[in-house]
């Protein structure tokens, strides 16, 4: 039956998509990062506040650019919130495809 023999390969490629997302970040350990690390300032919908910016539903590659701004000091944050020193590259692909995942906040017109 030709239906069987499609099943492992839908199988194979459901695994590989899963392990795409993974090299790319993984948005449950970015979760758990966050909600210690960042939803202190950034809120836990990472909509920010008054003084901290939108984080939410920013696109992962720019995130990940201004994290890495931010830990080579070629982006200056006045008041030294943005504490990213101690995050490996891991956990900025992990924060950021977290972040990718939550709604972003409404565009001003
Ligand atoms: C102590 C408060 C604080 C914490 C904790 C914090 N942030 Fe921030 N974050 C800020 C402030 C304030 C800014 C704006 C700084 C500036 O002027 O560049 C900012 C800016 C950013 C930006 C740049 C946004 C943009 O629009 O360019 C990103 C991305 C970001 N934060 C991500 C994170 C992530 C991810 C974490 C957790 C690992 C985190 N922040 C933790 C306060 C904080």
């Amino acid at each position: 039956m030709l239906i069987m023999k499609l099943i492992p390969v839908v199988v194979v490629i459901f695994f590989f998509q899963v392990s795409a997302v993974q090299a790319e970040g993984d948005p449950v350990r970015g979760k758990v990062l966050a909600e210690t690390d960042c939803a202190d300032c950034h809120g836990d919908d990472g909509l920010g506040d008054y003084d901290r910016p939108p984080i939410a539903g920013m696109d992962p590659k720019t995130h990940i650019k201004e994290l890495m701004n931010y830990k080579t000091g070629k982006r200056k944050d006045e008041n030294e919130d943005m504490v990213v020193d101690d995050l490996s590259e891991q956990d900025m692909a992990d924060v950021a495809a977290y972040y990718a995942s939550l709604p972003p906040p409404p565009q001003k017109e």
